[in-house]
């Protein structure tokens, strides 16, 4: 990761509706918008394998204090001209650094979320990079197209909001 941590952030891009998109450390005081975002059962299922159910504090707290803690999580706050815009993360899965990212619905077709991943991008040295998305969330998968990650693979994942395995793709840039 390039230096810069802690503080505001020099990363700064544009959605399509010309709003100033940044990405900054997240902060304990995150933590309601962070759990009002991920209570959005029609992004839980766009996202399939979210292994915690939408509005479910308990889980959402435990898994909020597990990666604040974690030094290999690193998550940021998408902000649009001052107001929260959902969040973009970086974690390891089996030694493998995955992305994954999460926009707010009323947000959602301005661009945001490709410009918070090339923000997120630039921050991260790491390479290759993994993304896994269900196969119809048409939406992720031009996003992580855009920022030129590939298809590598196809897999069955567990998917609790499906109630059952979805057909996951695996991408890579890199
Ligand atoms: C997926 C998600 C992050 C996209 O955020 P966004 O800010 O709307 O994304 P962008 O505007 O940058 O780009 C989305 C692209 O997908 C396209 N798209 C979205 N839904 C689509 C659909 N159902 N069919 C076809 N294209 C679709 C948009 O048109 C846009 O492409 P374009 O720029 O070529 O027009 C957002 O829907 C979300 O947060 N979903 C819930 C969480 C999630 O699924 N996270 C990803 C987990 S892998």
């Amino acid at each position: 990761m390039r230096e810069g941590g802690g503080g505001v952030r020099g990363w700064r891009g544009y959605s399509r509706t010309m709003t100033v998109v940044t990405l900054r450390p997240v902060r304990d005081g995150d933590a309601e918008s962070m759990f009002r975002l991920e209570s959005d059962e029609v992004g839980a299922d766009m996202i399939a394998m979210l292994p915690r159910a939408p509005g479910d504090r308990i889980a959402f707290d435990q898994h909020w204090n597990r990666t604040r803690k974690d030094i290999t999580v690193i998550n940021r706050i998408i902000d649009c001209d001052g107001a929260f815009a959902g969040y973009a993360v970086s974690f390891l899965v089996d030694g493998q650094r995955q992305v994954g990212y999460w926009v707010e619905r009323s947000m959602w077709g301005q661009g945001i979320a490709s410009s918070a991943l090339r923000l997120l991008l630039e921050e991260l040295d790491d390479r290759p990079l993994w993304a896994r998305v269900a196969s119809d969330n048409v939406g992720s998968r031009r996003v992580l197209e855009r920022a030129g990650f590939e298809v590598v693979g196809v897999e069955r994942v567990l998917a609790p909001r499906r109630s059952g395995e979805v057909s996951g793709l695996v991408f890579r840039l890199g």
